[in-house]
């Protein structure tokens, strides 16, 4: 297991970065927030004035692409991963629904596409990872050792991701974010670059009705079943 690659992939908010902590706890792993990358660099291009009425301006970007530096940290003290944009801890700033409502449209870049994944793979190549993302099976690591694909209805993960939203005290609406999280799969499926997919060979988890540890014991017995 020391260095087996997990690749975890699937719609928006049904819970992958939980499973994905999980298991890295489980088996000492490095847990790589590929979204949160992306989510950083949409972070960028709103500081830098960079996208406005939804519109990315993706030369303006492509020319600063060289300047953001992006890196996931372990807090020694929490052992989270934080994330980092030209070295300030922006964990925080990235998940908002703000950056939700626009990362779309930077993932779909093929140059950010291009820099992210070269810089996961990097991050991932020594294996004792497991990653999620949308296109890790599929491009990142198409041969990673076990495969999941997670769904859930939208319903549900709304309701997840809006609970969760309360709870950090932010002011949205259940209805904003089911709009957001259907808009997204909708955009990442359809993308010309990497799109949101099932690898073949991947294991497919709907977690509508189950529980986090119902969740990670079907994961171990497909680890098992993958020898
Ligand atoms: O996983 P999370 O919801 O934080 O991802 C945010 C967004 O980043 C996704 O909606 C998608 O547009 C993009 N993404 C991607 N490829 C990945 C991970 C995330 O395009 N591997």
């Amino acid at each position: 297991i020391q260095n087996i690659i997990i690749a975890i992939d699937g719609h928006s908010s049904c819970g992958k970065s939980t499973v994905a902590k999980d298991l890295a706890k489980k088996f000492d792993l490095t847990y790589i927030d590929t979204g949160a990358m992306y989510r950083a660099v949409t972070l960028f291009a709103r500081q830098k004035g960079l996208i406005s009425d939804g519109q990315v301006h993706t030369d303006a970007l492509q020319n600063q692409i060289g300047n953001i530096h992006v890196e996931l940290r372990k807090n020694p003290t929490s052992k989270q991963v934080e994330t980092f944009l030209n070295g300030t801890n922006v964990e925080a700033q990235i998940r908002t629904l703000e950056i939700s409502k626009h990362v779309s449209a930077i993932s779909a870049l093929a140059f950010v596409r291009k820099r992210m994944v070269e810089l996961q793979q990097e991050m991932g190549k020594a294996g004792g990872v497991v990653l999620d993302g949308r296109d890790i099976g599929t491009v990142v690591f198409p041969d990673a050792h076990l495969k999941i694909f997670m769904t859930a209805s939208p319903e549900i993960r709304a309701q997840r991701r809006f609970d969760e939203m309360q709870e950090k005290g932010e002011a949205v609406t259940f209805k904003e974010i089911l709009d957001n999280v259907v808009l997204r799969d909708h955009l990442d499926s359809t993308r010309k670059e990497s799109p949101l997919k099932q690898a073949e060979d991947a294991w497919v988890l709907d977690n509508s009705h189950l529980s986090r540890q119902d969740q990670l014991d079907w994961i171990l017995d497909r680890l098992q079943k993958n020898g």
